[in-house]
Formats: structure tokens, sequence, C-alpha cells
């Protein structure tokens, strides 16, 4: 059975992208085999506040668990909390090259023309090597952004095995179904994300009414007629979204509402991710008055992870030539 290890960030709120892209498959898909990183320790590579990330790690861990990743079969652990980690990046940063960090496209969206970016910031792609590697990971579930980082990934290992012997998996990276793509509300053309006007995007976070509010404020398009198309980019990405969280085929919803306006199509949108989110909250609320479980949890992922992040380390200790 294929080893999965994927990472996210604990920085900002989380959104229906994020949990019907990645983090929803990953809780129908897990496996004994499966590894969760909490990735603090990326997220340290920008500005950032120490109360923040705590508080960011935490929550992250929360929403992982009401959304059903179970630590009795997957290994959800905090980066940070397993050492090897910084270990392996820093032996990795010994083997990538300087000009192969300098050309990947996020470090020059990030950094660029900006002042003060991190030495973070550059090697950040090594930590995320690490990462992979440590658990000899054959698979990696990432959306399409972080394709770049995953070829580094492969080089870097088959660099190491080339030069030091075999002692890593060459990850492979998959990625989410076309129809996993949750869009803007209020910018149809542009994928839902934390980066965006908070009013376009559903959070996990948000209250019902909070989440009927913009989807009632969603961005439609000229015309009444509820059907997917090039010409009705607002309605069709409503009815994505509306497909998403319901498993029906556009077709049916599409003959589902002929003829409603799109008032009350839009109020059953709301209505159905509500419903569609209702068990993800009510067990986050309920893993907030009870947080024992999760840090719990997270105690018992990073001693999994690190038994065999310890085995992985041995062996490149000595691959590499550092003395017993
Ligand atoms: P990010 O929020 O960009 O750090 O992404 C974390 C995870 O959520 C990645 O696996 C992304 O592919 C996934 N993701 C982010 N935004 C969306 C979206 N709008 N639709 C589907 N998946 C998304
Ligand atoms: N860089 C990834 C992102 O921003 C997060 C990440 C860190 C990751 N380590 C990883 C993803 C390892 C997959 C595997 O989304």
């Amino acid at each position: 059975m294929a080893r999965v290890l994927s990472g996210i960030q604990p920085t900002g709120d989380l959104h229906l992208g994020n949990y019907v892209g990645a983090i929803r498959r990953w809780a129908e898909q897990q496996a004994p085999n499966h590894f969760f990183c909490i990735v603090d320790l990326h997220a340290m590579t920008v500005p950032y506040e120490a109360d923040e990330l705590r508080q960011g790690t935490r929550e992250l861990a929360t929403w992982l668990l009401a959304a059903g990743l179970d630590p009795r079969t997957a290994t959800v652990f905090v980066q940070s909390h397993v050492r090897e980690h910084t270990e392996l990046a820093w032996i990795l940063q010994c083997v990538a090259s300087y000009g192969e960090l300098h050309r990947m496209t996020q470090f020059k969206e990030k950094g660029e023309g900006k002042q003060g970016v991190s030495a973070g910031l550059l090697t950040y792609p090594v930590l995320q090597a690490a990462d992979i590697l440590l658990y000899q990971a054959d698979e990696v579930p990432i959306g399409a952004d972080q394709r770049q980082h995953l070829e580094l990934s492969r080089t870097i290992a088959e660099r190491f095995n080339h030069r030091f012997g075999e002692t890593f998996t060459v990850p492979t990276p998959t990625f989410p179904t076309a129809g996993a793509r949750v869009m803007d509300l209020q910018h149809a053309d542009r994928k839902m994300s934390k980066s965006l006007p908070e009013s376009g995007t559903l959070l996990l976070s948000d209250t019902e009414k909070a989440t009927e509010k913009k989807i009632k404020r969603a961005v439609t398009d000229s015309g009444t007629e509820i059907r997917a198309g090039d010409d009705k980019p607002g309605i069709t990405n409503l009815l994505d979204l509306l497909s998403a969280v319901t498993g029906e085929d556009i077709p049916t919803l599409e003959q589902r509402y002929a003829g409603a306006g799109y008032g009350t199509f839009k109020g059953e949108v709301a209505e159905a991710v509500n419903a569609f989110l209702r068990p993800v909250r009510d067990r986050r609320a309920e893993l907030a008055d009870e947080p024992g479980t999760v840090e719990q949890a997270l105690h018992e992922g990073a001693d999994r992870a690190r038994a065999v992040a310890a085995e992985t380390m041995a062996a490149v200790r000595d691959a590499v030539g550092l003395l017993r």
C-alpha cells in the first residue's frame, strides 16, 4: 500500500476550497500509512506573530480532527514536534543548489521587491523535501501550485540517491480531480483563496448566517436561467458548488432548478452548503470544549511520526558520512 504524506500551513482560516479540495479527501482515503503534517516551520518564512502561529497550529489541528482525520488510523502531527525535519533539511540544503532554489516561482512571487526577505523563504522547498523524504512517501497529494516544489523534491531525492546510495523513495505528486476546485463567490474566474477578500470566501469558521449571506451576495450573470455555461460564470460556479456538496451532477441540478429565480436557487445552495458543513462545525465546537483531545492526538501523532523519521535519519547520517 502506498505511503502518503501531505502538509498544510497553519496560516489563515480554512475555507471551503481547502476542505473540498484537500482535507475531505484526506479524511475519506485515510489509512495507517498516511501522514498529515501541520507545517508550522514553513509558516515562519514570512513575517508572523508568535501567538498567532501557536493559535493557528492548534486551530488547524482541531479542524483536521473535526473533518474526520482519525488519529487511530492516520498520523496527524506538527512538523516542529519532530526535530528530524530540520535536521534533514540542513543536510538536503547541502544537496540542493542555490540556483535551483532561486529559480522557484514561489520564492520569486513572495520575495520579489520586498525588504528583509528571510533566508528561510529561499530554503523553504528544501524543508518541504525533508518533510516528504523522511517518511519515504510514495504519494504526495497537493494543489497544482505545489507542482514545482514536488519536482524539486524528486530532483533532490534522485541526486542524493545517486551520490550517497539508494536512501530515499522518489515521491510522486497526486492532484485533486477537476471538480474539486472551488471558485471565489465574488470573482468567478478565480479559485477561492485565503488571499482574496473575505466576502467571496466561505470559511469553515463562519456561522451559518454568515455563510448564507455570502452565498446570497455571490455574483450572478445577466438573464434568469439556472444553467451552466461559459456565458454564465457566476451561476456555473454556484452549480459546481452545489454539486460538490450534494454529490449530484449538474444536469440533474439544472433540471431541478429550471424556472426557479436566482434568489430561490441561492437560498437552496446556502442551505446545502450549511448542511454539508454542519457535522464538521459541530464536531469542531465539541473539540474546542475538550482541548485535551487535540493535544493528545498531536502527542501520539508526533511519537508515531518520529519513529519513522528517526529510522530514515539513521540511514541518512551514515550515508553522508557523519560519525556515529
Ligand atoms: P492553501 O490554502 O493554498 O495553502 O491550500 C491548502 C490545500 O487546499 C491545497 O491542497 C490546495 O490544493 C487546496 N485548495 C486551496 N484552495 C482551493 C480551492 N479554491 N479549491 C480546491 N482546493 C483548494
Ligand atoms: N508548501 C505546501 C503548501 O504551501 C505545504 C507543505 C509543506 C507540503 N510541506 C509539505 C505539502 C509536504 C505537501 C508535502 O501548500
